[in-house]
């Protein structure tokens, strides 16, 4: 598989740089980038190269475009640049370029021209990581949402990814179910179904506490007993966390989700000690009013927040946790990356982790990859209608029943199982699509509408494109045979062509700023594009080499949508 067709062009407009008479002036670091054509009128890429060059060098970019373009060497890859504007380059790929492409891509099924990294990284994801006993709430759906794609796309670019659920099953809400346990425990219902009433004790215990403060008092004896060792504590303890684990792996099937381990916060419980030990050491901790602290007087945000790692009875905190979690990534498991998918209020607290990191040598690459919050329609945190936060179970729930409403009533004539199957396809792709298909900071708005609409850049939208690839071939009676006359006559075709291609140029951007919203767009303009190109150009009627070229198109479309889809963990169905 060659390169990607930017990557092409960047060689042959860098050669061109140093080809013309001001060639010499052209600072040594300086690298001309092409970008794909926001406006396709001018040409499919462009390069504003000589803009930054005029700049730097103090000359007139159009000038220095047009002295580029002198240089350049088309071949038969592009036409020959254009220049637009103040100085912009245009350039448009030649017939036989896209073809070529097309041919290539189609010998290429399982990467679709995306080439894997030259340096492979092993890569921790930290993600999803609920507290155990707790619900699952709907703010939890974007960490594993986001997480999950980011490991199946580390993957497809040939990284080793290794998906860790560092669930919170060692925090002070135990201090609370190990009373609820001991006291307001219905064992029945526990037998029946463990997790609603796991947090059923929890929020009751919760709510008394507010009320009463002695209680709240019992609740801490009961959790220093647990982390002194006190054996009737731990098989509690032991059995709520078998439980929760339980129900969540019942969501994370749902969601197609898988964790390669579940190395939750108290697997590190017998290192936190020593790891203290060994910060006040090396002088990177220092004890203060009896605590252990880690101060960064040199870093205006954070100067007046020192990170606690030890508080003066002894008790370890979530920092210290997640420090002696990085050692274990690091030595243990050999990563070179970690990557923490977590909320953005927790940024203080991973900028402090990371700087302690650091001042240890350890050279691992940290990133926190943070998100907002999902927002009712009143725009306020989601939340039901009595007020409590909305459990994540509830909201697939609805996806599916909603899904199956607008199934059943547009394919009255599917079996009851198929209806089923493609809800269960639509509903909760929907909702991982409505959190994909955004910059991850934005708060978004939870619309249900929107969400599910047939049209829009929704997971209907790109799933019933799929399905409309599909169908040519059911009509068809046949599976796509490669090895036919490539011919491209229309420009719907070349457009779509491009729009394949340049899968290659879209999948690797996402990792580069973690946005797995960079992809969620480029499927909705493949889907867009296709649609044109199923609207201008008749397939099945259709005869000779025009026919196995659109074909060729619908097979790889299908082959480009499906794997795009599937890296954002979404599935696809062949009819809905
Ligand atoms: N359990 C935490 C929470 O629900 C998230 C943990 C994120 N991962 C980490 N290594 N701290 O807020």
């Amino acid at each position: 598989m060659s390169e990607t067709i930017a990557k092409q062009l960047a060689y042959r407009l860098n050669a061109a740089l140093t080809n013309t008479s001001f060639g010499t002036e052209v600072p040594e670091a300086f690298v001309a980038q092409i970008d794909q054509a926001q406006n396709r009128q001018f040409g499919d890429y462009q390069s504003n190269a000589a803009m930054i060059l005029a700049k730097q060098l103090k000359r007139n970019p159009r000038e220095l475009a047009t002295a580029i373009v002198e240089a350049f060497d088309s071949g038969d890859f592009c036409e020959t640049p254009s220049i637009a504007g103040p100085g912009f380059i245009n350039f448009r790929l030649t017939t036989s370029t896209l073809q070529k492409r097309l041919e290539e891509l189609l010998t290429d099924p399982d990467q679709l021209g995306v080439a894997k990294v030259d340096h492979p990284q092993t890569i921790v994801v930290d993600f999803s990581a609920p507290n155990v006993a707790k619900p699952m709430h709907v703010g939890h759906i974007r960490s594993t949402i986001i997480g999950d794609s980011l490991v199946r796309i580390g993957r497809f670019l040939g990284h080793k990814v290794i998906a860790d659920n560092h669930i919170g099953d060692w925090g002070t809400q135990f201090g609370m179910i190990l009373w609820g346990w001991k006291n307001l425990l219905n064992k029945a219902a526990l037998e029946v179904d463990p997790i609603p009433e796991l947090l059923r004790i929890y929020r009751e215990v919760n709510a008394k506490t507010k009320e009463d403060e002695s209680l709240h008092k019992e609740c801490k004896n009961e959790l220093v007993r647990l982390q002194s060792g006190d054996e009737e504590n731990i098989v509690i303890w032991k059995k709520t966390i078998e439980f929760s684990k339980q129900g969540l792996q019942k969501i994370y099937d749902r969601l197609d989700v898988e964790f390669d381990t579940w190395l939750g916060e108290s697997f590190y419980n017998d290192q936190l000690n020593p790891l203290v030990d060994e910060l006040l050491e090396a002088g990177i901790a220092e004890e203060s009013d009896g605590a252990i602290c880690v101060f960064f007087p040199e870093d205006e945000k954070m100067a007046d927040k020192p990170a606690l790692i030890r508080k003066s009875d002894g008790g370890f905190l979530y920092a210290t946790t997640d420090l002696a979690t990085i050692d274990h990534r690091i030595t243990e498991i050999k990563a070179d990356a970690l990557w923490y998918v977590v909320g953005a209020p927790q940024q203080l607290h991973f900028a402090q982790i990371f700087e302690i990191s650091k001042r240890r040598g350890q050279d691992a690459e940290l990133q926190f990859i943070p998100f907002g919050s999902i927002l009712g329609q009143d725009r306020k945190m989601l939340r039901t209608r009595s007020g409590e936060t909305v459990q994540l179970s509830d909201v697939l729930d609805e996806a599916v029943e909603r899904a199956y409403k607008i199934v059943a009533e547009k394919n009255p004539e599917f079996s009851e199982e198929e209806k089923k199957e493609i809800s269960e396809v639509i509903g909760i792709g929907s909702v991982k699509y409505a959190e994909l298909s955004q910059f991850r900071m934005t708060d978004y708005i939870f619309d249900w509408d929107n969400m599910l609409a047939l049209k829009g850049n929704t997971a209907p939208y790109l799933i019933n494109a799929y399905v409309r690839t599909r169908a040519i071939f059911r009509k068809l009676g046949r599976n796509f045979e490669a090895g036919g006359p490539i011919e491209l006559t229309t420009n719907a075709e070349k457009d779509l062509v491009l729009k394949l291609a340049q899968f290659s140029e879209t999948v690797p951007a996402v990792i580069a700023d973690f946005r797995p919203n960079t992809l969620a767009t480029y499927l909705y303009e493949l889907a867009t594009t296709y649609h044109k190109f199923w609207e201008a150009c008749p397939v099945l009627k259709a005869e000779g080499a025009i026919r196995e070229t659109r074909l060729a198109l619908c097979e790889l479309t299908s082959q480009v949508l499906s794997k795009g889809l599937d890296l954002l963990g979404i599935r696809t169905t062949e009819k809905m």
